[in-house]
């Protein structure tokens, strides 16, 4: 089969396009609005974008059910700053009541019993218990075609390790199974992992 998006129908009973590009790993962030109240949830348009400094991207696509901005969008445009924690398994059932459509300034960290902590170098406050957080200053936020479609780059100023994810130095993603976005409703943990030595690698 073949369609043009935005010009044929596909033909299928839901969008297949998101379903096509999987796991995608789930960016789970926190900010805080002008008045310091707590923000989180989940993107799954999310990824790491560069190394040296490193960067992170995610994108905010429509609005909540009122019509208004999302609110980490929101968020982020005021303050410029942002945490973004890893979704390992344990951690499922919180991210998924996060992404509610609660009103601007409900505290999602209460709704899913998540114990916070200060952000080191920002505002925004971390997940106690997620194995890995990102403490990211907004770089640029760069507005996408079509209506309430915005990327959100940040640099990552300060990470956060759980130690119990290391073995032998190195973060372990057998130990947390992140969870990854499949298509529809359907998600994926990391549960097996194969090396590869690339050409010309010893
Ligand atoms: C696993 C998962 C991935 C999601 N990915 C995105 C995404 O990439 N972009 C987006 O705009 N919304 C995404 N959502 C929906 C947002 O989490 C949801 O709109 C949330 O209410 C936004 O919260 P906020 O208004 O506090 O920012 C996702 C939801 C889930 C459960």
């Amino acid at each position: 089969m073949f369609y043009q998006p935005g010009k044929t129908d596909h033909g299928l009973p839901h969008n297949p396009f998101k379903a096509l590009i999987t796991p995608r790993p789930i960016g789970w962030i926190s900010s805080v609005n002008p008045k310091g109240e707590a923000n989180l949830a989940p993107f799954s348009y999310f990824n790491a974008v560069a190394d040296t400094p490193p960067m992170i991207m995610y994108s905010s696509t429509g609005t909540k059910r009122d019509g208004s901005a999302k609110d980490t969008l929101r968020n982020i445009r005021a303050t410029g700053e942002f945490i973004h924690h890893i979704v390992g398994r344990n951690m499922t059932d919180a991210m998924n009541i996060s992404s509610g459509d609660y009103p601007n300034g409900e505290d999602e960290f209460a709704k899913a019993g998540l114990e916070k902590v200060p952000g080191e170098l920002v505002a925004a406050p971390r997940v106690k218990t997620a194995d890995a957080a990102m403490e990211c200053r907004l770089w640029k936020i760069i507005d996408l075609p079509g209506e309430n479609n915005h990327m959100v780059i940040g640099e990552v100023i300060g990470i956060h390790i759980n130690e119990s994810i290391l073995v032998n130095g190195m973060v372990d993603p057998l130990t947390y199974e992140p969870m990854a976005r499949l298509g529809y409703r359907d998600y994926s943990a990391v549960e097996e992992r194969f090396s590869l030595s690339r050409p010309g690698q010893k």
